[in-house]
């Protein structure tokens, strides 16, 4: 019943915003930050990713980003991302993806689903609002690239360099205290404020703003529907709720 009124909003939607958080990779094998397996050696993220925990011990820092790197790239688009993609291509120019994770996994399903039907990719590419985590940055100069290889993080000295000055590079991620990316959190809030229907898949809806984008799209008249096992903050606000796993909802819901 409640999938069924789910899908009915999203068969009537003319636009659709989708809010994925770390939940909509859990299935994926990649930890989640605040459920169970989310803290790394009784850190917690608000411990490690601020300019301020880089700045004291980088060595610590980067040592927690390699460790989460190796897991992901061992990981592959879960049922849930590969909805999400087949949706916005089927749909291209209607579907906005707007993501807080930064492991890549909307991207590689939006590859994925665009080579088999032979089209563009990038309609299922998604804004992410935190970066990517297989991308350093400088800490002196604008110099960005992207990065897969092993870090090793033993020794202050193996830690990453800017292949331009020299300086020590950091991981291409927003972290907490730091402003994300104005483009991409304004292309966000417009998906968002034009949206019938918002569907928020996987996130605990505490950091903001990309929580506040889902209350943006209620705000302005949308729908939310919401894709979690847990109730979150944003809950109140959706018109339907749906308790259950991204990966076990998402292939049915998007059919
Ligand atoms: P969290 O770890 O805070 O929340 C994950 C959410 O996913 C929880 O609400 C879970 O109930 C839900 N969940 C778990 N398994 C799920 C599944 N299989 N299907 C659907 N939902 C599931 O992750 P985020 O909300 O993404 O930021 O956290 C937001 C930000 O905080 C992250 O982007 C990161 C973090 O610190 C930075 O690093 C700046």
């Amino acid at each position: 019943m409640v999938l069924e009124s789910a899908r009915a909003l999203l068969l009537a939607a003319r636009r659709i915003a989708v809010l994925t958080g770390a939940g909509v990779s859990a299935e994926s094998g990649v930890p989640t930050f605040r459920g169970a397996g989310g803290l790394w050696k009784g850190f917690r993220a608000e411990d490690l990713a601020t300019p301020g925990a880089f700045a004291r011990d980088p060595r610590a820092v980067w040592e927690w980003y390699a460790w989460r790197r190796t897991l992901i790239d061992a990981c592959r688009p879960n049922a849930a991302h590969e909805a999400l993609a087949r949706l916005a291509l089927d749909r291209a120019g209607a579907v906005t993806i707007i993501t807080q994770n930064v492991d890549g996994l909307h991207g590689a399903a939006a590859h994925a689903a665009a080579t088999e039907r032979a089209a563009e990719s990038m309609s299922a590419m998604p804004l992410e609002l935190h970066g990517s985590i297989f991308e350093l940055r400088c800490t002196r100069c604008d110099w960005v690239a992207e990065h897969r290889s092993s870090i090793d993080a033993s020794s202050d000295a193996t830690l990453p360099r800017c292949a331009r000055c020299g300086a020590r590079a950091r991981p291409g991620v927003v972290w907490f205290g730091e402003s994300l990316d104005e483009r991409r959190l304004a292309a966000a809030r417009e998906a968002c404020a034009t949206a019938d229907v918002a569907l928020v898949v996987g996130t605990s809806g505490v950091v903001h703003p990309a929580a506040g984008l889902a209350l943006v799209a209620a705000l302005a008249g949308g729908a939310v529907i919401e894709v979690n096992p847990d109730e979150t903050p944003l809950s109140h606000a959706a018109a339907v709720v749906i308790r259950a796993s991204a990966a076990a909802t998402l292939p049915a819901l998007l059919a």
